[in-house]
């Protein structure tokens, strides 16, 4: 590992488990190595003067306010990437709760936009790319169970539904399999995400460990930087 600690985004359709793998890295780094992970989402207000763009572009998607949405999302994702993410690479891992990916899915599907279009207009905004972007990947039938058995009332009408969802993973299904066309996802790697949490977990992690985004055990213990 060299002398920042890695950007990581996770990605997946509704109730894939992302937010449960989240927590899962953010108690490993804790536990093993006592540094307490920055989370951060794929929209987090910090251009607050695009605020109400996002919300309205969000929720009320209509062909009126997709420049301005994009636009709102392109400031939002620069402003948490100068504010959040490149002050703290050198202290902590940062880790996203859905990025890049997720807005090209949500232009493909709700605008009809290719989602070379959707980068090309992000790309011209955003400079810095994470490590790595996972995918869990899970049939559509499964993850809208899962999403459904959640607590609180997280559920859309207009988007938690069958159709939208296949086409959502028709959308990551082409961009993962096409990874040098989109270098600001970083190195894309899909998950499993039918197997256990502790099975998905680990393998994350074993995805970091390869990719020698997470320091050696041996070498924190040696170099006495064991805080944990
Ligand atoms: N590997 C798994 N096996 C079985 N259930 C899981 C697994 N991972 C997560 N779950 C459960 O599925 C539900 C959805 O998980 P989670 O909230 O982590 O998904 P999410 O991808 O963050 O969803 P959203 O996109 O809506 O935020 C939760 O009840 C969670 O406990
Ligand atoms: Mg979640």
């Amino acid at each position: 590992m060299n002398d920042r600690y890695p950007f990581i985004v996770v990605e997946g359709l509704d109730g894939t488990g992302k937010t449960t793998l989240r927590k899962g890295l953010f108690r490993l780094w804790e536990g093993l190595y006592g540094v307490t992970p920055l989370c951060v989402l794929t929209t987090n207000f910090l251009a607050t003067d695009q605020a109400a763009a996002i919300i309205t572009g969000k929720y009320q998607p209509n062909a009126g306010n997709h420049d301005a949405y994009l636009s709102a999302i392109a400031a939002d994702k620069r402003a948490t990437l100068e504010r959040l993410v490149l002050p703290q690479r050198s202290a902590r891992p940062v880790i996203a709760d859905r990025w890049l990916l997720s807005e090209l899915a949500f232009f493909a599907v709700k605008h009809g936009m290719k989602v070379s279009k959707t980068y090309e207009a992000l790309a011209t905004r955003l400079t810095t790319a994470p490590d790595l972007t996972l995918v869990l990947d899970l049939e559509t039938d499964a993850s809208m169970s899962r999403a459904q058995a959640r607590q609180g009332d997280a559920v859309r009408a207009d988007w938690d539904v069958h159709d939208v969802q296949s086409r959502v993973r028709e959308t990551y299904e082409a961009v993962v399999t096409k990874p040098d066309e989109f270098p600001l996802l970083g190195d894309v790697v899909r998950l499993d995400a039918r197997r256990p949490r502790c099975e998905v977990l680990l393998a994350a992690w074993d995805v970091l460990r390869e990719r020698h985004l997470v320091p050696s055990l041996t070498a924190q213990v040696e170099g006495g930087e064991n805080h944990g």
